[in-house]
């Protein structure tokens, strides 16, 4: 069984009443853990420390729930999880979702996944915001992955989970007028498909070529395991993918056969270097658009009603 009761009277007894019932939460992806720098009182409880919970591996990522206040007056309550689990890492899906599973018996309603993305879309440069709209889970590169495998939780959660409606409407509308009010450029936060791999390998240009294919947009490796439990857990889930690099998809193979060819025959072709994708890459762009991310975020947690 899950350890819920205790993990949750842990966080009681860390945190002051008025930031035990967040109402929403947010988890951050690489290099986006800043978003805890504005939130007010903060007190963050390590992931060491709270039972349940695995440690987060990747370099970039912090290890920690941080709850406080966000927006204007006496602000709202809210938890951030300054990392995540990936199945990667060797966390099991049940791991992985479990912090979800947590906040939405904390009181949490609302969440906001960001994370950091590749491209598949020329029309989504690097640096752009997507806010999803729908997301593929591909067969054989996320295997047979999915958190809700397995005995059901209780009578009060559905077998088969309906997922036409995963990522919210009500909170993407929310985004794109956030980014009105913020004054973004148009191309700033655009939308698009996420498709989820288990990683830890990014893509070969065949499988790139693959999930363009498929109407992906950006492919990662995280997020759709917490989408999936949250909606079991009936809260409205936004995700927002950070552009940090695009998938290296050439038209066509260079041909080594051509190229020996050529060179036995005294005339070498020339070759352009070849482009890999780094994870260095990727939390450098996530450094420097953690403020976009940020602003965004926290303008739209100022317009979720509060009931
Ligand atoms: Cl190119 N692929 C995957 N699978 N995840 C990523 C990525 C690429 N860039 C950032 N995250």
């Amino acid at each position: 069984a899950l350890p819920f009761a205790i993990t949750l009277d842990i966080l009681k007894r860390r945190l002051p009443a008025h930031l035990q019932e967040p109402k929403i939460g947010i988890v951050c992806g690489s290099g986006l853990s800043t978003l805890a720098s504005a939130l007010r009182d903060v007190v963050e409880v390590p992931y060491s420390e709270l039972e349940g919970f695995g440690t987060s591996t990747v370099q970039g990522h912090k290890s920690s729930l941080a709850f406080g206040l966000l927006g204007p007056g006496n602000g709202i309550p809210v938890v951030a999880m300054l990392g995540r689990f990936h199945p990667y890492e060797g966390h099991k899906l049940s791991t992985v979702v479990y912090p979800i599973r947590v906040l939405a018996r904390l009181g949490v309603r609302n969440l906001i996944i960001t994370n950091a993305a590749g491209s598949l879309n020329p029309k989504l440069p690097v640096g752009t915001i997507v806010a999803i709209q729908d997301h593929v889970a591909i067969p054989n590169m996320a295997g047979p992955l999915n958190p809700l495998l397995g005995p059901s939780l209780g009578p009060e959660y559905p077998r088969f989970l309906p997922l036409s409606n995963a990522h919210s409407i009500k909170l993407r509308r929310l985004a794109f007028l956030a980014a009105h009010k913020l004054g973004l450029a148009d191309d700033a936060l655009a939308e698009g498909v996420y498709a989820w791999v288990s990683g830890p390998t990014y893509e070969t240009p065949a499988e790139g070529r693959f999930l363009r294919a498929a109407g992906a947009d950006v492919v990662g490796m995280s997020t759709i395991p917490e989408v999936l439990a949250a909606r079991e857990e009936g809260l409205e889930v936004i995700v927002l993918s950070l552009v940090t690099n695009f998938v290296v998809i050439p038209d066509k193979y260079r041909s080594i056969k051509e190229e020996v060819k050529a060179e036995l025959a005294g005339k070498p072709i020339e070759q352009p270097p070849q482009q890999v994708v780094s994870h260095q890459e990727v939390l450098n762009v996530g450094k420097q658009k953690a403020d976009v991310m940020k602003d965004l975020v926290a303008k739209i947690i100022e317009m979720i009603p509060t009931d």
